[in-house]
């Protein structure tokens, strides 16, 4: 059983976070938080509090405070809720540069000890961590994993909100299947009618780029899709632009100044939490480095192989490294772009070298493996556009100087975090969309809204959608998405 809270006497000192405690050297604060941790060594106590924001060592010596204050925090159990007084003092010693000389401190609860807090600074199993996620999200680590989510969700929508987009919300329920009818959630919908959660909102902003220019969407999707990789949820966020008289070129100039935006961001806030996560910043900061991101010969000959006759309407001049910036654009071109044949190239060679496993077969999608091949070969994320139509959407425009490619492009993430971006300029013709929804065997009825689209005024029009778990578990180096989000949605768990 615990103790109840007990309403605090009021304290005089200003109430302070412990990420400010840098304004308030010297002075005597006040702190709302919880006991983190603590390590008692004679007549002296170290307790580490948090608050949200951050943690800080206090030090109590049993000569410096009332004798009840130093039983009461001798006593004090992990997780109790407190309200400490102390003053913060400068240590360069301290992982977060200060220290608090702990003057008083106020029991909201005591954590019984009969139920202790359940996680321990000693390693759990994750099925345990996870069963106890609504606590695990305490941790230091998971703390910081949270506040870079959330600077990664306020960057992307500030990138758009500030570029001219119009935020539009589509539904979450929908009448049919946007990606592929097999990964869809299904419930009953009245009458004998059937409804499912959105796997993606880009049918619908297609429709309302087409009525406002440049819009963006960004809200849960779902996919029952059976895999259990460290890369799919099975509700995830995604946030989707779409450009009314955008073609592929520009989509891609649009993917790359929005992922750097993202990373600016994250960098510009979080160095300290991504200390404590454990991610090497170096490898964000070369993301955003000017100079041409090809890391080895590997991607420099890929690239030449193209040179040498291949198919690549982008590489308008090549640069050193052999992959070049789209034409006439703002921006600096930094991210590599290769097709998808270039790209294949690539992976042959790298069998051939031994240096991947299995050869990629031509006409296949890239496999993990393939793909983290890929992205070791750059610095930055790889844009491949131009993947054959075949093992591709019913709604990507083909690439008119070869029509069984798609005018689409994923984006890989370095340090095979793999695909964090997929989008396509789509098809504008109302016969060739006709005959597509056709050919795929999707109900026609059902897309006659999505058709009207290309009857009234059809524009050229592209866009893509980024899954914001991805980019997290890229920017904070974790090698499972399910760490990403607060509460994971995955093939064998929806507790807690
Ligand atoms: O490549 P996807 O399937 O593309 C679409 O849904 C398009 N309709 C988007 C568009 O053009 N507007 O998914 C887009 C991104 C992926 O690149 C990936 O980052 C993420 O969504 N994603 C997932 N993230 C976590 N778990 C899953 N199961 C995911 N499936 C896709
Ligand atoms: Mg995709």
């Amino acid at each position: 059983m615990s103790e109840s809270v007990t309403i605090p006497s009021t304290t005089t000192a200003p109430i302070a976070t412990i990420a400010s405690l840098s304004q308030h050297e010297g002075q005597t604060i006040t702190l709302r938080g919880w006991l983190y941790n603590l390590r008692a060594s004679g007549k002296l106590l170290f307790p580490i509090f948090r608050d949200g924001t951050g943690t800080i060592q206090g030090i109590v010596p049993k000569a410096a405070v009332p004798e009840e204050v130093f039983n009461t925090l001798k006593e004090l159990t992990l997780e109790s809720s407190v309200i400490v007084t102390g003053k913060v003092r400068a240590d360069s010693r301290a992982p977060s540069g200060y220290e608090l000389d702990v003057e008083n401190v106020e029991v909201l609860q005591k954590v019984s000890a009969e139920t202790p807090f359940p996680i321990t600074l000693k390693e759990h199993g994750v099925d345990f961590l996870m069963e106890h996620r609504h606590l695990w999200l305490r941790t230091p680590r998971q703390s910081a994993i949270l506040r870079v989510r959330a600077t990664i969700m306020r960057a992307a929508a500030e990138y758009f909100d500030t570029n001219g987009f119009i935020r539009t919300d589509p539904p979450i329920l929908t009448p049919n299947a946007c990606e592929g009818t097999s990964e869809l959630f299904e419930m009953d919908y009245f009458d004998n009618d059937k409804a499912y959660l959105t796997q993606s909102g880009q049918l619908y902003v297609e429709a309302t780029a087409l009525a406002l220019g440049k819009v963006y969407s960004f809200g849960p999707t779902f996919r029952a899709e059976k895999s259990k990789t460290r890369r799919h949820l099975t509700e995830f966020w995604m946030v989707e632009p779409e450009v009314a008289h955008l073609e592929l070129n520009g989509l891609l100039d649009l993917a790359e100044a929005f992922i750097t935006h993202i990373v600016t961001a994250v960098l510009t806030h979080h160095r300290a939490d991504l200390k404590v996560i454990g991610k090497d910043i170096t490898k964000l900061e070369a993301v955003l480095a000017p100079e041409s991101s090809s890391k080895t010969e590997a991607a420099s000959s890929a690239a030449s192989t193209v040179e040498a006759g291949g198919f690549s309407p982008l590489n308008t001049p090549a640069t050193t490294a052999g992959f070049s910036p789209g034409p006439s654009s703002s921006i600096p071109n930094k991210f590599p772009r290769l097709t998808y044949d270039e790209a294949h190239a690539m992976l042959e060679k790298a069998y051939a070298e031994g240096k991947i496993e299995a050869p990629h077969k031509y006409g296949d999608d890239f496999g993990s493996p393939d793909e983290t091949y890929i992205s070791s070969q750059f610095d930055k994320p790889v844009m491949i556009h131009r993947y054959p139509a075949a093992i591709k959407a019913f709604y990507m425009q083909p690439d008119p100087q070869d029509p069984t490619k798609a005018l689409c492009v994923d984006v890989l993430a370095p340090e095979g975090y793999g695909e964090i971006i997929g989008g396509s300029q789509r098809v504008d013709s109302y016969d060739l969309l006709k005959q597509r929804i056709e050919d795929h065997n999707l109900p026609l009825e059902a897309f006659q809204w999505y058709l009207d689209l290309r009857k009234y005024g059809s524009v050229p029009h592209a866009g893509f959608g980024m899954g914001i778990e991805r980019v997290v578990a890229w920017l904070c180096g974790l090698d499972h998405v399910r760490e990403t989000i607060p509460f994971a949605r995955t093939l064998n768990r929806i507790y807690p």
